[in-house]
C-alpha cells in the first residue's frame, strides 16, 4: 500500500500483520499381514478414513524388485479394487516402477511419475499407493507432495527398513548434485500399511541392513530395547519372523514417538535427533557410489560415533564393544575401502560429511553422541582427530591393519 492510499484510509503507513496458524496431522501406521487379501480390511479402511460413503480413486506404483518377487500382486491389488468397488477405484492397472537407491539418483523418473500422475487425473482428494522399499517410496513421496502441491499419499513399505523408520516417518526425498536427499520435503502420509510377509522375499544383506536403524534408535533412546536386540540377535540374523516382527513394531514406535513428541517433527531447528551415526553414513552413501546400503552404511556410522563417544569421555568404555559385537553377530561388515577416500590434498572425504550433515538443516552443527546405551546427547562441535582415531580403530577390528 503506497502512503497515498494508507492517507485515505486512515491507516498508519508502515504495518506488521502477524500471520499464524497450526495444522494438525494425525495417520495411522497399521501392522497387518496378507494386505491385499480381499477380506483384509485395512486398505480398504485406509482409503475411507477421511471420508467415508465415496468411492475413492487411488493409482498404484510397484517396486520393480517386488513386483518380480510377488507376480502376483498387481492382479491382487486390481482384485481388490474390484471386490471393493463400492469404495475405491484404481484409475490404471498397477504400475511396475525401478526400484532401489538409483531411483533417487534420476530426476527424470519423478518428472516423468508427475506427468503419469497428470495424465491418471489424481487430483488431492485422490490416493497415490506405493508399494516398496525405502527408496521407492521416499521418491514416490516426493512425486506425490510436489503434484498439485500435495496429493494423498499411502505407503506399504516392504523392507525391513521402511517398516521400521523410512516408511512411518515424513521425510520424502531424492537425491541430487551428489548429496543424499538434497530435493525434497516433509509431508506426512495418509496411511502406512506394514505387511510383514513381503519381508519373506528380500534378499538376505537388505533384511539385515533395516535392523541397523533398530540399534540406532534403541542406543539414543532404549536400553531395554537394545539389551532385547541384543539377546535376540540370532533370531533377527536368521530373520524369525516372530523377532523381527517384534523388533519392527518397537523401531517404529519410537521413531514414530520422535516425530510426534520430540517437538520438532519438520526439523526445522539444528537437530536431526534421530539421524544418530548419520554423518558419516550419508556421506559413505555417496563415496561408495551407493554400493553400501543405507542400513550398512548406518552400521557403520554409529559404531564409529560410538567409539567417538568414548574417545570424547561422554561414553563408558565398553559400550563400543557391545555395539561393534551386537552388529557382527547381526552378520553387518563393518568397513569400506571408500571410507579413507581422500581429495588432492590428502584430506578425508569422509569429513566432509560434517559440514555437509550441519549444511542439511543449517544452523549449528548438531549431532547427536551417547552418553550411555539408551541416551543420547547433541554435541556442537566434533573432534575430526578423534574422529580418525575411531576410524583407525573400526579398521583394526575389521581388518586386522
Ligand atoms: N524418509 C526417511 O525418513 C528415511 C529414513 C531412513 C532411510 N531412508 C531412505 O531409505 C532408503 C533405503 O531403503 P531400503 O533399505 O528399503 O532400500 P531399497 O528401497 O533400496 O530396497 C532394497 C532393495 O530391495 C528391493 N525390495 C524391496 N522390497 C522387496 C521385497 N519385499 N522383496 C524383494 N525385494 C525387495 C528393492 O527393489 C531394492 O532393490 C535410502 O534411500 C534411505 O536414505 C529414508
Ligand atoms: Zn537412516
Amino acid at each position: 500500500m503506497n502512503s497515498e492510499t494508507a492517507k485515505v484510509l486512515d491507516l498508519p503507513a508502515a504495518a506488521v500483520y502477524q500471520q499464524e496458524f497450526t495444522i494438525r496431522y494425525d495417520y495411522p501406521v497399521y501392522f497387518t499381514e496378507r494386505v491385499f487379501d480381499r477380506d483384509n480390511p485395512v486398505f480398504e479402511d485406509a482409503l475411507c478414513r477421511r471420508e467415508s460413503g465415496k468411492r475413492h480413486r487411488f493409482a498404484a506404483f510397484i517396486d520393480a524388485n517386488v513386483a518380480a518377487s510377488w507376480p502376483a500382486l498387481a492382479h491382487e491389488i486390481a482384485a481388490y479394487a474390484q471386490a471393493h468397488a463400492d469404495t475405491m477405484d484404481l484409475v490404471a492397472p498397477p504400475e511396475v516402477v525401478p526400484a532401489g537407491e538409483h531411483v533417487k539418483n534420476d530426476a527424470t523418473l519423478v518428472t516423468r511419475l508427475q506427468q503419469r500422475l497428470g495424465e491418471l487425473a489424481i487430483d488431492r482428494h485422490s490416493y497415490v499407493v506405493a508399494v516398496g522399499g525405502g527408496a521407492l517410496l521416499d521418491m514416490i513421496g516426493f512425486v506425490a507432495a510436489t503434484t498439485h502441491r500435495g496429493v494423498r499419499h499411502v505407503r506399504i513399505p516392504t523392507t525391513v527398513l521402511a517398516q521400521n523408520d523410512s516408511g512411518v516417518g515424513v521425510k520424502n526425498g531424492i537425491n541430487a548434485f551428489g548429496k543424499k536427499n538434497f530435493l525434497g520435503c516433509f509431508a506426512p502420509p495418509h496411511a502406512v500399511l506394514n505387511d510383514l510377509g513381503f519381508l519373506r522375499t528380500l534378499h538376505p544383506r537388505d533384511r539385515i541392513s533395516g535392523i541397523a536403524e533398530a540399534v540406532k534408535v534403541s542406543l539414543i533412546r532404549d536400553a531395554m530395547f537394545f539389551d532385547w536386540l541384543e539377546a535376540n540377535a540370532d533370531a533377527l540374523r536368521d530373520c524369525v519372523p516372530a523377532a523381527t516382527a517384534r523388533m519392527i513394531r518397537r523401531c517404529a514406535e519410537l521413531h514414530m514417538r520422535q516425530i510426534a513428541h520430540g517437538g520438532d517433527p519438520f526439523e526445522s531447528g539444528s537437530g536431526r535427533p534421530l539421524d544418530y551415526g548419520h554423518w558419516s553414513a550419508h556421506k559413505l552413501e555417496a563415496l561408495t557410489a551407493h554400493e553400501l546400503r543405507h542400513g550398512e552404511a548406518v552400521a557403520i556410522g554409529v559404531t564409529l560415533d560410538t567409539r567417538y563417544s568414548v574417545q570424547a569421555g561422554m561414553l563408558q568404555a565398553g559400550a563400543e564393544e557391545r555395539v561393534h559385537a551386537l552388529f557382527k553377530r547381526l552378520g553387518f561388515h563393518l568397513w569400506h575401502p571408500a571410507m579413507e577416500s581422500r581429495d588432492d590434498h590428502g584430506r578425508l572425504l569422509i569429513l566432509d560429511g560434517i559440514e555437509e550433515f550441519r549444511e542439511h538443516l543449517g544452523g549449528e552443527l548438531t549431532v547427536t553422541m551417547l552418553r550411555g546405551i539408551g541416551r543420547g546427547e547433541e554435541v556442537n562441535s566434533l573432534d575430526r582427530g578423534q574422529i580418525v582415531k575411531a576410524m583407525a580403530w573400526l579398521r583394526r577390528r575389521e581388518t586386522g591393519l
